[in-house]
């Protein structure tokens, strides 16, 4: 095993960097979960994470993977043949679908071209439409991670609203929690559900479920099974700041780092900051004379810029290359997406100079690829930077 020389770059949207304060945080020893020292933290842990979420209401948190995070919201908050709405935004709303048939719901999904976000309009027009409110819960992927495209929650919520229908608003925030903007209560979601490796700056490992009054109700009537995933055996044990089960004690010691640093640098700056980021890195991709894939302005991402190849050159040939060369991963193409995009993560642990470093590497990758671009784009995002 070889070691190259100097850091790796590893700009994929999630996992993402993790900053050394949050690895010594997790290198500290593993203690007992059942003892005492486990109580105060957890109970510490279980508060400082809801106004992360801007939520008032219990947030849970299971050693697992986002996946984990999808079926825990769609097992604890219905019943087997339930209807659910999904937005198909992109690989994500696809794979959170595939899920759902999986668990014996019946998804309706409403189209998208991947390059614009989920229709309020359109959900609204099926809502209005489904008189018998067998539809039980709407499903929006906030960030697409595939596409770098945002969905307009509060529009979502308006639109059920407006069609007086009583069905739950589940969000999936895996890609945007602590990076782009998200108000679980303000906003009336039910369920959030999040993943530990993006926006939290964590290694993966740890998945979110926070509850609205509206999903816990629920839960108490739906009949999905769940066992690892029961709502109520992990609320009962987080009461006192405990788990039913051995939780990921050392990923717990980072998450409570990763929550400091986020409150030092203040919530809303953590917005603002991925917002910049990506309108530096469009501003590059446009001088390189490369198409960003979400077309919705209103939709871009803080999290991720998605970047179309040009016809006849292979994504991922490309960012081989820029791996080979520079030490330095791009996101894939996921999907029907897969050898057409590639991805540019900008978000978690990140600043102007990762973002320099970034670009750098793709303007020199474009031209070891030999793909046709101006040699501009670092340019055009240094100026947006230092403007
Ligand atoms: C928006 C979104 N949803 C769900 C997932 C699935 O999460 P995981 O791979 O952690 O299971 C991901 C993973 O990248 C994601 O970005």
């Amino acid at each position: 095993m070889t070691h190259p020389s100097g850091r790796h770059f590893l700009q994929i949207p999630g996992p993402t960097n993790v900053p050394d304060r949050v690895l010594r945080a997790i290198a500290q020893p593993t203690i007992d979960h059942r003892g005492p020292a486990f109580g105060v933290m957890g109970r510490k842990l279980l508060t400082e994470i809801r106004p992360i979420f801007k939520t008032e209401h219990p947030v849970i948190i299971y050693p697992a993977s986002g996946t984990g995070a999808w079926e825990a919201a769609l097992a604890n908050a219905l019943s087997p043949g339930d209807k659910v709405l999904i937005s198909d935004t992109g690989q994500f709303a696809t794979l959170w679908r595939q899920l759902a048939v999986r668990l014996g719901l019946r998804p309706e999904v409403i189209p998208t071209d991947w390059r614009h976000g989920a229709d309020p309009d359109a959900i609204g027009q099926k809502l209005v439409e489904d008189k018998n409110h067998e539809i039980k819960a709407v499903c929006v992927v906030h960030n697409e991670t595939s596409t770098g495209v945002v969905s307009r929650v509060p529009a979502v919520r308006k639109a059920i609203d407006d069609a007086r229908h009583p069905a739950l608003l589940l969000v999936d925030t895996i890609s945007s929690l602590a990076s782009i903007d998200f108000r679980m209560d303000e906003w009336g979601v039910d369920v959030t559900i999040a993943g530990s490796q993006k926006g939290l700056m964590l290694p993966p490992g740890l998945a979110f479920n926070a509850i609205s009054p509206k999903a816990l109700a629920a839960h108490e009537k739906a009949t999905l099974p769940k066992a690892y995933w029961g709502w109520t055996e992990v609320l009962a044990s987080n009461k006192t700041g405990y788990f039913p089960y051995t939780p990921a004690t050392n990923l717990l010691y980072g998450l409570h780092e990763a929550i400091s640093m986020l409150n030092e640098e203040g919530l809303e700056n953590v917005f603002a900051r991925h917002v910049r980021h990506g309108a530096a890195t469009r501003a590059a991709v446009e001088a390189w004379g490369l198409e960003v894939l979400c077309l919705n302005p209103e939709e871009f991402s803080g999290s991720l810029t998605a970047v179309l190849m040009p016809e006849g050159h292979d994504a991922d040939r490309f960012r081989a290359t820029v791996l080979d060369s520079f030490d330095m991963s791009l996101g894939t193409g996921l999907g029907r997406l897969a050898g057409k995009v590639f991805r540019i993560g900008h978000l978690g642990h990140f600043n102007d100079l990762t973002l320099a470093g970034t670009l750098c590497g793709i303007e020199m990758g474009l031209k070891l690829a030999g793909v046709p671009y101006q040699p501009r784009g670092v340019q055009a995002a240094l100026d947006y930077l230092s403007r």
